[in-house]
């Protein structure tokens, strides 16, 4: 037998004596290949990787601890899973060969609200729909500003920052996190008093995998209105859609705080897609006063409580308010993202060269998300997530392709993105090109790991700085002060920087 696999006997057998037998799936097990595809959202993923050794499904804090502690005493490192969403799969699989288990929370999801203090805590294997669904159940007047897409994980989202509808109004779901329980290298529970100050920074949007696996998060729920107005405005090309979209830049991130107005741009089409803290009545003088170029009358209007357009504006208007808690999603395409930051409006020809680009062959699609507001009014160190004040918007690109040709398909698209991102270059945020960390893209850069095992600094600066700028020193400060022999890994974890080195 040789000595790795005498390590991963005796990893198992350690387990075994905390885990009960149910709870752990090796590759042979009948049901291997179900529980790990059941986390898996981009079918590029199901195929030609690294996948796990063991996984992993605890159903509580003891259990984590204890892969923790067996894990580095047998040298088999974890990778976490919460929802799975991850663009790169990082959660349950490595681009590199490694021994590895996944620690997959779906068995950790509960989600407790407190109506009367306005705060709720949130397990990390809960869904975005499952937490929404219970803070819709408490209250009519109570929301919480966190993504779109009802499947996403709770513990990459929020760790990764988080945003959706609501981020004008009230920031990130990082922003919201007032407490956290953390398992930590060596095993240890920890709330955010005794993890420390920097730790608990660096949770609330500094990429969680980093520093440990987060178990669960308290959260401030936020104020909405009984009634909110959603709508949906599609404008083409041969309607104006340069000219739409050049101005949008200009008013969306100095709106009132109560409206949110995205844009969805795909072939040539902008659709201007919305969420307003209120009326239609008030919503309207508002739209005409402050982007008559739109056109967007009453008959767009739908008006709704907060809770029903969660599903209203992510699954369409058939959906009720129960299909947030589908665990489930459709796996007929892959896809591949990546992301910007826009400080600089663009200007009207580059936005016609941009339509250029989607009309072509094998286009993907752009979502502009704006900024401004809460959002933005969040000091730069205040949290990891760096991408505040004189921001305006958020692009992400994405581009589809058949699942059907399994994990090697896709290279038109995967090219398209690639040459699009290279034109957009001077029209973005530069020094550095500032990329969304939840966004995640193995493009920008992957860790370099150095002869003491450790991974390198320096080199993770490449990605480090896009994500955190300035702050991704800070983080990898704590990163030293809880995991300074770097177990908790991945090509795009945080390295451990010791103090004076
Ligand atoms: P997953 O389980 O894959 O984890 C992601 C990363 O976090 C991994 O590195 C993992 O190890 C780590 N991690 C997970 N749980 C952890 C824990 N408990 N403790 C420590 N580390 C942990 N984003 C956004 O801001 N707004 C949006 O509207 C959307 N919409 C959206 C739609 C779709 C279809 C996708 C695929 C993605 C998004 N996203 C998004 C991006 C999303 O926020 C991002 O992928 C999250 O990291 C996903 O979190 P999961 O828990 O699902 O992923």
């Amino acid at each position: 037998m040789s000595s790795s696999m005498a390590a991963t006997d005796s990893f198992l057998q350690c387990l075994s004596a905390s885990i009960p037998s149910q709870l752990l799936y090796t590759q042979s097990s009948p049901s291997y290949t179900s529980v790990l595809d059941a986390g898996i959202r981009n079918p590029k993923f199901l195929t030609n990787t690294t996948r796990p050794v063991w996984i992993i499904t605890p159903t509580n804090a003891s259990h984590v601890q204890a892969a923790v502690l067996c894990g580095r005493r047998n040298g088999v490192r974890l990778r976490i899973r919460s929802g799975g969403h991850d663009y790169e799969g990082l959660s349950y699989r490595s681009e590199r060969p490694e021994t590895f288990a996944v620690l997959d929370l779906v068995n950790i999801r509960a989600v407790r609200v407190d109506a009367a203090s306005a705060t709720a805590w949130v397990d990390s294997g809960a869904t975005l729909g499952e937490m929404y669904y219970a803070i819709g159940k408490a209250g009519g007047r109570i929301a919480f500003p966190a993504g779109l897409c009802p499947t996403v994980g709770v513990g990459g989202h929020f760790s990764g920052g988080g945003f959706g509808m609501l981020l004008r109004k009230y920031g990130l779901a990082a922003d919201n996190v007032v407490d956290a329980v953390l398992v930590d290298a060596k095993g240890r529970l920890l709330d955010k008093n005794s993890m420390g100050s920097d730790v608990f920074w660096a949770l609330r949007g500094g990429a969680g995998e980093s520093f440990g696996i987060v178990l669960s998060w308290k959260v401030k729920l936020v104020a909405v209105p009984p009634t909110v107005t959603v709508f949906n405005v599609p404008v083409t090309v041969s309607q104006g859609a340069i000219d739409v979209v050049t101005r949008w830049q200009a008013v969306a991130p100095s709106l009132p705080d109560d409206l949110f107005i995205r844009v969805l741009v795909q072939g040539q089409r902008a659709s201007f897609q919305s969420l307003y803290l209120g009326t239609c009545d008030a919503l309207l003088p508002v739209m005409r006063s402050r982007f008559p170029e739109l056109g967007m009358n009453r008959s767009d209007c739908r008006e709704m409580t907060w809770i029903q357009s969660v599903p209203y504006i992510y699954l369409g208007s058939s959906a009720t308010v129960e299909d947030i808690l589908n665990r489930t999603i459709a796996m007929d395409t892959s896809n591949k993202a990546t992301s910007d930051y826009v400080r600089q409006a663009i200007g009207r020809d580059t936005w016609s060269a941009i339509f250029g680009w989607l009309a072509r062959p094998n286009a993907g699609l752009m979502i502009l998300d704006p900024y401004g507001g809460q959002i933005g009014s969040v000091a730069e160190a205040a949290t990891p997530f760096p991408h505040r004040g004189g921001v305006l918007y958020n692009i992400q690109y994405m581009n589809f392709w058949s699942a059907a040709g399994g994990g090697g398909g896709g290279a038109a698209q995967r090219a398209w993105i690639r040459d699009f991102y290279a034109f957009m270059a001077p029209f973005v945020s530069k020094d550095p090109r500032e990329a969304y960390a939840n966004y995640r893209d193995l493009d920008l850069g992957e860790n370099v790991v150095g002869a003491g095992g450790v991974s390198s600094y320096d080199a993770g600066k490449v990605w480090g700085e896009k994500y955190f700028r300035g702050n991704y020193q800070r983080l990898a400060m704590a990163k030293a002060q809880i995991d300074a022999d770097d177990y908790f890994r991945n090509e795009q974890s945080i390295p451990p920087l010791v103090a004076g080195k």
